[in-house]
């Protein structure tokens, strides 16, 4: 059997095989509650063959949600959440919980909930100032991770990814472009890493070895000023030597500043406009191109910056990125890396990793348009693959 295929342990669970559904928020849950086309979603991902498939997005607080049709982790979500896991156990595939705060890339006038920025800084999606946490909140924040991660062991998920990354809170704390605190959350990248670390050992603290922890994040920003590979490895560093996690998911860009460098190919341009919130919208018309910036499409874009951290980590690393076929799976297991992470090409295709099983020579018929990406405001699908309900953000199903 393919290394791909064979079993492998992540901390303390067993998945079938070594791929693993990215985090895709889903677009299903417009009362921000599991609905049964939530369930499908997965159900298809765990049916087509993944090991593990991850559920995007569990906020850990209300305000934690890039808006409000999102899911935030709470006892009400909890039923529905247990549904959805049992469907993706009965595939023989393991699910994950991604559980975050967006930080400055929550829509507050959404959420009607302040966003939360380390520092002082204007939101361009709810025409603004977002609110800094003072040393309470951080604690509750930190708290409310520890909370969501019981409660996804609650509803039957067997891992729970914590999301450092995009720029979310965590990885804002992180960016030295985003943190100008001068309190112990900022300035050094000791400082800066305080708030990652800390919600790692919470979570870790609450769950024990019940589930697998693992966390996203970012090895650069890509903004000039914001958080580089070198000081990626050195958090890096210290969350393995912190024993909290299972694993790390590696990951780059910003939702807030510089979205594509999470993706690479097509910029959406057009696609994208047509979806934001009004004001957001007209500034998107001003600024679209240099936002929406252009990174040329290869498999395994992301290696390059993560092979630095398979030299000088131990832990086990996800690969992400443009792995959409098994001779870069099987490159990424030659490089070190324990498992790999799969998007849009399972938007695309949710059985393909079956295909590959039955063909190593199969080929994603994902063409990296990126035109997935808006599809999160309304029903998240590939635009080139039929789908049977999409339901509007206020609620509407359209057949
Ligand atoms: C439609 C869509 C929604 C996404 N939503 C999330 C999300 O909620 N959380 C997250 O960490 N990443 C999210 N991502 C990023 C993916 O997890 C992944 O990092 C990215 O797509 C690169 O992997 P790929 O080349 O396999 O697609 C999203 C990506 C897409 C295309």
């Amino acid at each position: 059997m393919n290394e791909i295929f064979a079993p492998a342990k992540l901390g303390p669970i067993t998945l079938r095989n070594r791929v693993i559904k990215a985090a895709t928020f889903e677009g299903r849950t417009p009362d921000a509650l599991v609905t049964p086309q939530l369930i499908d979603f997965h159900r298809e991902v765990a049916a087509g063959g993944v090991g593990m498939t991850t559920v995007a997005y569990c906020a850990v607080a209300p305000g934690g949600r890039t808006d409000r049709h999102q899911i935030w982790m709470r006892p009400e979500a909890v039923a529905g959440l247990r549904e959805l896991t049992d469907a993706v156990h009965a595939e023989g595939a393991a699910a994950s919980a991604q559980i975050g705060h967006a930080g400055p890339v929550a829509n507050a006038a959404s959420n009607r909930a302040p966003a939360l920025s380390p520092s002082r800084m204007f939101s361009p999606l709810s025409m603004k100032a977002m609110k800094v946490p003072g040393e309470a909140e951080i604690r509750e924040l930190i708290a409310a991770h520890a909370n969501a991660a019981l409660l996804a062991e609650q509803a039957g998920f067997d891992a729970v990814e914590i999301h450092f990354g995009h720029n979310y809170l965590v990885s804002s704390f992180l960016s030295p472009l985003l943190n100008h605190r001068r309190d112990k959350w900022g300035g050094t990248l000791t400082n800066r890493a305080r708030l990652a670390r800390e919600i790692a050992c919470a979570v870790r603290d609450a769950v024990g070895d019940r589930l697998a922890v693992t966390a996203k994040l970012n090895m650069e920003d890509g903004r000039r000023g914001g958080l580089t590979v070198p000081e990626s490895l050195q958090v890096a560093a210290w969350l393995e030597a912190d024993g909290a996690l299972d694993a790390l998911e590696l990951t780059a860009g910003s939702s807030l500043l510089n979205p594509m460098l999470l993706f690479h190919g097509d910029a959406p341009r057009r696609e994208f406009a047509k979806v934001l919130p009004g004001p957001a919208r007209l500034g998107f018309r001003l600024v679209g191109r240099a936002f929406l910036k252009e990174y040329p499409y290869q498999e395994a874009y992301l290696l390059e910056q993560a092979r630095q951290f398979r030299r000088e980590l131990s832990m086990p690393l996800i690969l992400l990125g443009g792995i959409t076929n098994l001779d870069t799976m099987n490159l990424a297991l030659t490089e070190g890396f324990d498992f790999v992470a799969m998007g849009r090409a399972l938007l695309r295709e949710p059985n393909l990793l079956r295909r590959i099983q039955s063909d190593a020579a199969t080929r994603s018929a994902c063409v990296h348009c990126n035109k997935c990406m808006p599809t999160i405001y309304t029903t998240t699908r590939c635009v080139y693959r039929p789908e049977r309900t999409i339901i509007d953000l206020d609620g509407r199903q359209r057949a």
